[in-house]
């Protein structure tokens, strides 16, 4: 049996995704119950961050434990990985002392070729390309708050980073639309994005028209991790690309307003939006745990019949 990697969104199909998300909200209404769910006790995650964090390293390493296994945290700064050591080495070591890794790191490439060598389960933490676990999360969240997404409009405004990427898959997957309005010079690039065609999205010069009868508008920081040396410029580029109450108002009434967080007030978002009526951010954050704690159970355990 090949083993089954989480590298990309689009590595899982839409079957796999609907019971990922049955499974999530069964995880979910388990766990606010305060009912025992240990059906990875001995199971150990490793995960390797060669960039901060603070949602993927909390929800990976709670959702562990709750789930009745265990986690260990590495990073390149304190292990042998920041010194050169080759990723497939590492790979092979790793995978043989655990049972499934996260990583956290800059080229999709890297990952790739860890996942090339690896005995278990790796799931991308986030990438310069991707971060397929925000949009499990993001989209689990939308069907909580407002049902099916198949046929939605998802407005999507700034840089056409890692997240905005994994949007544009996952449109592919769930057969939904995202109005892409970047700063020229920051266009998507369907390539990198890793999408089959261009049907999915559109592309506007004004984000105001990208965000017109929108049923969900999102956004991220103009500045990525790893592209830091722009970020001066980007301010430049970027100063007409805020999501504020005037672009909120041409979206549906009923429009949510998401962001992976962390945040800047001021510059991507206005305040009075990401503490707004639309915004669903927190339980955006929140759902993270729940809904990767479904994805490690299917990893490890395969489908569980209900
Ligand atoms: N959204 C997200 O991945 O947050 P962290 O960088 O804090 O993990
Ligand atoms: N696009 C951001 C997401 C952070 C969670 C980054 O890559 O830094």
């Amino acid at each position: 049996m090949p083993i089954k990697h989480f590298l990309q969104f689009k590595d899982f199909t839409r079957d796999e995704l609907d019971y990922l998300f049955a499974r999530t909200r069964w995880i979910k209404t388990e766990f606010k119950a305060y009912r025992r769910y240990w059906p990875l006790a001995d199971r150990t995650l490793v995960m390797i961050f060669e960039k901060a964090s603070t949602r993927t390293r909390l929800s990976f390493e709670a959702g562990m434990q709750q789930l009745g296994g265990a986690a260990i945290y590495l990073n390149t700064r304190d292990s042998q990985l920041g010194r050169g050591e080759p990723v497939e080495d590492a790979a092979q070591v790793i995978s043989r002392m655990s049972d499934v890794v996260m990583i956290r790191t800059f080229e999709q490439d890297i990952i790739e070729r860890f996942a090339g060598h690896s005995r278990v389960p790796v799931i991308n933490g986030l990438t310069n390309e991707y971060h397929p676990c925000q949009i499990l999360a993001d989209i689990y969240t939308y069907i909580e708050q407002r049902g099916s997404i198949q046929g939605k409009t998802v407005a999507w405004i700034g840089d056409s980073n890692n997240v905005c990427n994994t949007w544009l898959q996952a449109a592919e997957v769930f057969d939904f639309n995202v109005h892409v309005s970047t700063p020229p010079g920051y266009e998507v690039e369907p390539e990198r994005a890793g999408l089959y065609g261009t049907d999915h999205y559109e592309e506007f010069a004004d984000p105001m028209e990208a965000a017109r009868d929108a049923d969900l508008v999102t956004t991220d920081v103009w500045t990525s991790m790893g592209f830091e040396a722009e970020n001066e410029e980007r301010k430049r580029d970027f100063a007409d690309w805020q999501v504020d109450e005037d672009m909120m108002a041409v979206a549906k009434s009923d429009a949510l307003f998401m962001h992976c967080l962390p945040a800047h007030r001021g510059e991507e978002v206005a305040a009075a939006v990401i503490d707004g009526p639309h915004s669903v951010v927190w339980e955006e954050a929140e759902n993270r745990l729940h809904a990767q704690k479904a994805l490690l159970e299917y990893l490890l355990l395969g489908r569980i019949a209900s």
